[in-house]
């Protein structure tokens, strides 16, 4: 099929890609000049696994092409997919891009004979496809549903392996406003994806994306409470305790002799907490859909209020270690808001680097790979000194708190954490590390959900 896609960031470069790679023709639409010159030349604006070599292959062999005209990617193509961003402000999703797509693709159906078919894929609350972007197609098209189609479909990449999860779906949503935009819609996926395909109407497509981001938040809040619980009463190691939760049958199955074991029992375990460009901004603004529309979500406050709380506990927890914060010199480890990737947005580090300068702390900071975007998140953030080497962020410091589990920081042995701190001390937010082994190399040994 010939497919359009507007806008070029994370999600619509991915799909834009994978759809080429799969033996479409994608035209990847974008207002900036600059994106469309990169991707042109087959090199990709973000950093994703995989991404590179298969963007470089789809322009060689010309299934993409990157355009800055969307007249002519509507014109010759079936479908247009929205992939805009929907920035969080105040307290809720901006919907300005969308609407702006929207009206767009309107006004170039209004001189196109064949039947069209607009895809919203952006993360939208419910309601968003059928009372907002089919209005304003209708409008500035002048034509009517069935003269053009209307789906959505949501995505659900993860960052770091957003590449694997689109070709490799778990199942494939498609929220179609009428029969025959689903039969032409659903020709995106039938032939190319081994998945199945789940028809559905546009509103529960949208509550889909969010109830699927919110369990997994959810699981995660739920064994931080279970964490605090045990801190509390001591002498509980609440690492131990999800992971046995986890092995119930019921989350994991013994199939012919092999457990399985699904990435969701992954969300089952303590830590510093969640972040990072979805998690967040998804369950915020399905709190305040929810709110709007007259129901109090009492779980969905509970989710954001246990992560919140993550940090001021960790803060607590480092005073009374520590005797006091102030003056202290603290490493962090990991500044990414999830290992394998350079994204900060909404990381619970940063927002813990935010909160001990605050009280006073020197801080010395190490990411392999987030240190720059760090730098521009803590601008003007006086007394973070930021390292590319762990043993420079370790040199001379009071504690040490892992906050990102990549390999780079688990990695490190115990005896390097004695060689260049002053005190040794490590703080594990990400349960990673062996504390017998801590214990061993004399070096104390804090976790979340642990204490001896
Ligand atoms: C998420 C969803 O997984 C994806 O399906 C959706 O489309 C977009 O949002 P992503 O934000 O890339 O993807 O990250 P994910 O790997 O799910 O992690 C989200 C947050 O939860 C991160 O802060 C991560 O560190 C945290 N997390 C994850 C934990 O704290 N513990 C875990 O065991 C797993």
């Amino acid at each position: 099929m010939n497919i359009s896609i507007i806008g070029t960031g994370y999600v619509g470069l991915v799909t834009g890609v994978c759809l080429a790679y799969k033996g479409h023709k994608v035209f990847c639409a974008d207002k900036q000049q600059h994106i469309i010159d990169s991707i042109s030349r087959g090199v990709s604006p973000i950093y994703e696994q995989q991404l590179d070599s298969m963007l470089a292959h789809v322009i060689k062999n010309n299934d993409l092409k990157a355009t800055t005209d969307l007249n002519q990617a509507v014109m010759e193509s079936e479908i247009t997919i929205i992939a805009v961003g929907t920035p969080y402000i105040g307290d809720q999703i901006a919907l300005t891009y969308i609407k702006e797509a929207a009206h767009e693709v309107g006004a170039i159906l209004k001189n196109k004979k064949d039947y069209h078919v607009v895809c919203v894929k952006s993360t939208v609350v419910p309601t968003t496809t059928d009372t907002i972007v089919l209005p304003i197609l209708k409008q500035a098209s002048g034509k009517e549903l069935g003269d053009f189609g209307l789906v959505m479909n949501p995505e659900f990449l993860k960052e770091g392996e957003a590449v694997q999860d689109f070709l490799n779906p778990d199942r494939i949503i498609i929220g179609a406003i009428d029969e025959k935009s689903y039969e032409v819609f659903k020709n995106i996926y039938q032939y190319h994806f081994d998945a199945p395909i789940i028809k559905v109407n546009p509103r529960t497509a949208e509550m889909i994306k969010y109830a699927s981001n919110s369990l997994l938040a959810t699981l995660i809040s739920f064994s931080n409470e279970i964490a605090a619980i045990s801190e509390e009463a001591g002498g509980i190691d609440a690492l131990k305790v999800m992971e046995s939760v986890g092995l119930d049958k019921r989350f994991t199955p013994k199939v012919r002799g092999q457990l399985i074991k699904p990435d969701a029992t992954k969300y089952l375990k303590p830590g510093r907490g969640f972040g990072g460009s979805c998690f967040p901004k998804d369950i915020k603004s399905l709190i305040s859909f929810s709110v709007q529309r007259g129901y109090d979500p009492k779980i969905l406050k509970s989710v954001i209020a246990v992560n919140e709380l993550q940090i001021k506990r960790i803060l607590c927890t480092l005073k009374k270690e520590l005797s006091g914060i102030q003056d202290k010199t603290i490493a962090i480890l990991g500044l990414a808001f999830k290992a394998n990737t350079d994204d900060v947005r909404e990381s619970q580090s940063i927002k813990l680097i935010r909160e001990l300068k605050e009280a006073g702390t020197k801080l010395k900071c190490y990411d392999p790979a987030a240190v720059e975007k760090a730098k521009t998140e803590l601008l003007g953030c006086d007394g973070v000194e930021f390292f590319n080497d762990y043993r420079e962020a370790l040199e001379g410091t009071d504690a040490a708190i892992l906050m990102t589990d990549w390999e780079f920081i688990t990695s490190i042995p115990f005896s390097e954490y004695v060689k260049f701190m002053k005190a040794p001390a490590v703080f594990d937010c990400c349960r990673a590390l062996d504390h017998a082994k801590a214990k061993f190399y004399g070096v104390k040994y804090i976790g979340i959900g642990f204490r001896e």
